[in-house]
């Protein structure tokens, strides 16, 4: 007699999500799966259908992807002296990648792009942020219609119509619980406002209501749905988490190359960091971060943090170089922002530091 098991059971038995199997099963890609009541049962003998995404991904090999969102931090300007760091293909050691800090993943998807890990872990404490990963991975139709959408209506607007447009978004954006039901909505708020508010800014007010005002791009690319896809195909075997870089530790282990990029140290009292900061990262949380990699260090893993450098703005400063000491520091030249002014650009260096 055929024996059926649950959707849910299905999800961790093919390490994909229930929505994903939902999706999965309303497509009539599961052979004899069948609604019961309001939920799905499939034939417990059921093979795992094979997903298009990868296949579209397997068969266009060297699919360029980029970051699908404007990150502060991003790494785009240091990718070629992180890349240096990277094991060639067909290490036979390092075949795991992890960065649990991984914001807008500049270098998630340069890796995506070239190299073959055979298992991938990444998080972020920002759970809007992981919510969009985890929609672009398990429901990109729904998002890249959404986006679709918005984009239609937004860019013909004159200035006021698109004031009003995003404001109303922004308001949606925070009024919108997060949950299943709203996921793909809110995904689609949050990129749709990534892509429209001053200089990509993801920040909140105390209450954690994103606060950011309109940016002023003449013609931005809201849905850029060919990038989604791919990133979508690409995601399929990442392992996406939301929350403290410290639940990576169960992933890894002396096959795995680890990056963190962990946000800015706030140095100064006159920098303007100390004014409230959701994303503040201040000493006593660098020291913690120290003593993370000081314990993932002793499994043998491979390790790059990237930092900014404080002697940028106080050439005695030298708390990562004590922080780290025994670990390699390199100092290397980056230009991009130190503050949300635009007048503070110039050329700076960055710290990699590895073991
Ligand atoms: C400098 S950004 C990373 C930028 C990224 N390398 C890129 O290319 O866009 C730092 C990230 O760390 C995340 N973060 C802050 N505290 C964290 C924590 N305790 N655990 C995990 N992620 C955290 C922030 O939300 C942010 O996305």
């Amino acid at each position: 007699m055929l024996s059926y098991i649950s959707a849910k059971e299905a999800a961790e038995k093919w390490n994909i999500s229930q929505r994903r199997v939902a999706i999965l099963c309303g497509e009539n890609r599961i052979d004899g799966a069948m609604m019961v009541g309001n939920m799905w049962i499939i034939p417990s003998n059921a093979e795992k259908p094979i997903d298009k995404r990868t296949v579209r991904r397997e068969t266009e090999r060297k699919i360029t992807l980029k970051p699908f969102v404007k990150w502060v931090g991003g790494k785009g300007q240091l990718i070629d002296e992180l890349e240096k760091m990277l094991p060639s293909n067909g290490d036979k050691v390092l075949t795991k990648y992890c960065e649990p800090m991984v914001g807008g993943g500049a270098l998630l998807f340069n890796v995506l792009s070239k190299y073959n890990f055979s298992e991938l872990y990444i998080s972020d404490i920002n759970p809007e942020l992981i919510n969009a990963y985890n929609v672009i991975k398990e429901n990109a139709d729904t998002l890249i219609a959404r986006l679709k959408e918005m984009q239609l209506n937004f860019l013909p607007m004159d200035d006021n119509g698109r004031k009003f447009f995003y404001y109303s978004v922004r308001d949606k954006f925070n009024s919108t619980q997060l949950t299943a039901e709203t996921s793909a909505e809110k995904a689609a708020y949050f990129i749709f406002l990534n892509k429209t508010c001053f200089n990509g800014l993801y920040r909140v007010n105390r209450k954690g209501q994103f606060n950011v005002p309109m940016g002023a791009y003449k013609n931005p690319t809201i849905c850029d749905e060919e990038n989604l896809l791919n990133i979508s195909g690409a995601l399929q075997n990442v392992t996406i988490v939301c929350g403290d870089y410290s639940l990576s530790k169960k992933f890894i282990d002396k096959n795995t190359f680890v990056y963190l990029d962990p946000p800015y140290r706030p140095i100064s009292e006159t920098s303007g960091f100390t004014s409230y900061n959701a994303d503040a990262f201040d000493d006593a949380e660098q020291i913690r971060l120290s003593e993370f990699i000081d314990d993932i260090n002793s499994t043998g893993a491979k390790i790059v943090l990237s930092n900014s450098d404080p002697q940028n703005i106080d050439p005695d400063d030298r708390f990562f170089d004590d922080l780290y000491k025994s670990y390699s520091i390199r100092r290397v030249s980056a230009c991009r922002m130190i503050n949300s002014n635009a007048d503070r650009r110039g050329k700076i260096n960055e710290l990699i530091i590895s073991n």
